[in-house]
């Protein structure tokens, strides 16, 4: 084993040696430890403010245990926590905030490998995106979901029925006491959004991209072998770092192909389209827009489960969990079967006899629960960057409409006007929604899925096309465009849609326009004056760095590695 960067700290016998030795000793840790040994981080986004990640005190123990046996050191510390339901305005906001905090804290201290504790949705891709600008050894270890929501003998998945309840409540349908008793029967343990929602499929990016070791999407929360995972998640970063088995060895171009492809498969959240290219452009793969609709062309969505389908994570679980979904992939040859992963060995190796036991969650490749159910790139002059659509959430009958455009400035207005009987609107329009971009918004908001027009719900239409330079929840639904680049605030042709305009959407043939010609557009640009920029603070470096969806949302100047390699020390 070569010579552990954690011993630039711990071994010189001299006065920073005394120093960093000597404090860190006044936990009690006995002198043999810094003898050159493995230290391992544990970097933990526990918080109280993180539903999601509320038990990570009690995971990290299990991490310890292993890395203890093991032979190796391990220390744990914080770093921004974004928990998704209470932070404002919205943790998208933060994400970079968070990368950064858990970069430097992993270069700047006295390290050899790292275990990132990841759970609540922007958890899992700040910590993926820190640590790769980092590119030590690292292991991914997930939360784990929480189990299935029941209510009044029903499955109730995070987020599903929560409009419909608040809407019983307003209307008087339902009592106070009732909708108490929902809140606490669907969220009814530890864990993370067990439907399909960016959290598990943020988990399942990482078991699909050979971060973490198998099995790591779906064991809920409370189950006991989430702690045998985080156990064997311990003892396996130990031996990483003998092997000096770095996370650029595991985000090669392959492991990301294997998790687009997943993405389709699982009926992920369009969310891991803007965070897979974060983490490509800090780790240096090459990876865009298009590489999402070739990869994802024709693939087909395997498993059922919300929103999507029926089923809720812990069913995955009790069906196989991701390996069963990873060997119908291998099966089918759209696997890159000798992607390596964090346990040393190809990701076909792990799941070539993957057991699948119950074919109502994960359906095999040739009887898929959806066909065609990739993520979809849209271009046009509505979009000339690409706009997304994520094909498994939306309606067959809208994939080709051309419709009227109701257009609304900000979310804010869209609140404002979207029940005003007058509004202009029926079931052919299309929803235009601006400003809600990385800039825009700023921090990108999950309100892309606009709910429909009273007066057109009441006709009993369930969706309509709806555009916008936003995002949405990975647990939204219906013909929703999302991401539309360049945004609006960075004036993109989303700024100069008018109310009235005609606009048309293809999705066979990823068609995103706006009927109006060249001359009106120009004349539009010209009037436009961009957003003034925040006042102070992070939201201001935010706008002035981020970079628009179909890069990633990352700050410009994050995008790369700088290794962990620190030549100075001012003890
Ligand atoms: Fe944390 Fe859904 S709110 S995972």
């Amino acid at each position: 084993m070569k010579k552990l960067r954690s011993q630039e700290w711990f071994g010189p016998l001299d006065k920073n040696g005394f120093i960093h030795r000597s404090w860190m000793k006044n936990q009690g840790w006995p002198h043999d430890l810094f003898d050159g040994r493995p230290v391992i981080g544990i970097c933990n986004t526990w918080s109280e403010l993180t539903p999601c990640n509320a038990h990570f005190r009690e995971l990290a123990e299990f991490v310890k245990r292993g890395v203890w046996e093991a032979g190796g050191f391990p220390l744990e510390f914080p770093v921004m926590s974004l928990g998704e339901t209470v932070l404002r305005p919205t943790a998208m906001l933060f994400r970079n905030l968070a990368s950064m905090d858990v970069e430097e804290s992993i270069r700047g201290n006295p390290l050899d490998g790292v275990v990132l504790l990841m759970g609540c949705d922007k958890t899992t891709p700040s910590l993926l995106m820190g640590a790769a600008s980092c590119d030590l050894p690292t292991i991914g270890l997930s939360g784990g979901p929480m189990l299935s929501g029941k209510f009044r003998g029903n499955d109730l998945g995070s987020g599903t029925g929560v409009w419909q309840m608040t809407e019983k409540i307003r209307s008087g349908e339902m009592r106070s006491e009732e909708f108490f008793e929902a809140e606490s029967c669907m969220h009814r343990s530890k864990g993370h959004c067990m439907t399909m929602g960016t959290a598990s499929t943020m988990a399942s990016m990482v078991e699909a991209l050979g971060m973490s070791l198998p099995g790591n999407a779906a064991i809920p929360a409370v189950d006991a072998r989430r702690s045998t995972l985080a156990q064997m998640t311990g003892r396996r970063i130990v031996q990483m770092v003998k092997d000096d088995l770095r996370i650029s060895q595991i985000l090669t171009r392959g492991a990301f192909d294997n998790a687009i492809r997943t993405n389709a498969a699982i009926g992920g959240s369009t969310n891991a389209v803007i965070h897979l290219i974060a983490l490509a452009g800090r780790i240096g793969v090459s990876l865009c827009l298009d590489d999402f609709d070739r990869l994802g062309d024709g693939m087909p969505c395997l498993v059922d489960i919300q929103p999507s389908g029926e089923h809720l994570m812990e069913d995955l679980f009790y069906a196989g969990g991701l390996p069963a979904v990873l060997r119908e992939l291998g099966e089918a040859g759209v696997l890159n079967r000798d992607a390596l992963t964090a346990n040393g060995r190809s990701i076909w190796d792990n799941v070539a006899d993957a057991p699948c036991w119950n074919r109502a969650v994960v359906h095999p490749f040739g009887q898929p629960f959806k066909e065609n159910a990739g993520i979809a790139v849209l271009r046009g002059n509505l979009a000339p960057d690409g706009a997304v659509i994520k094909l498994s959430a939306a309606s067959p009958h809208l994939l080709k409409h051309r419709g009227r455009a109701i257009v609304f400035e900000s979310i804010e207005e869209f609140h404002t006007r979207i029940n005003d009987e007058a509004l202009e609107v029926d079931e052919n329009s299309v929803m235009v929604l601006k400003n809600c971009g990385p800039r825009g918004y700023p921090g990108m908001a999950e309100v892309g899925n606009m709910p429909l027009p009273p007066k057109v719900l009441r006709k009993g239409i369930q969706d309509m096309v709806r555009i916008s330079d936003a995002r949405m929840s990975g647990t939204a639904y219906g013909t929703v465009v999302l991401h539309a680049c360049p945004e609006a605030a960075a004036g993109g042709p989303l700024a100069f849609v008018h109310s009235g305009d005609m606009i048309s959407l293809d999705v066979h043939q990823r068609h995103l326009g706006l009927e109006i010609d060249d001359s009106t557009l120009a004349a539009r640009r010209a009037k436009w004056t961009p957003p003034p920029l925040p006042e102070r603070g992070w939201e201001r470096l935010y706008v002035q760095h981020v970079q628009q969806a179909h890069q990633g949302a990352d700050l410009d100047f994050l995008v790369g590695r700088s290794g962990a390699r620190v030549t100075r020390d001012s003890h």
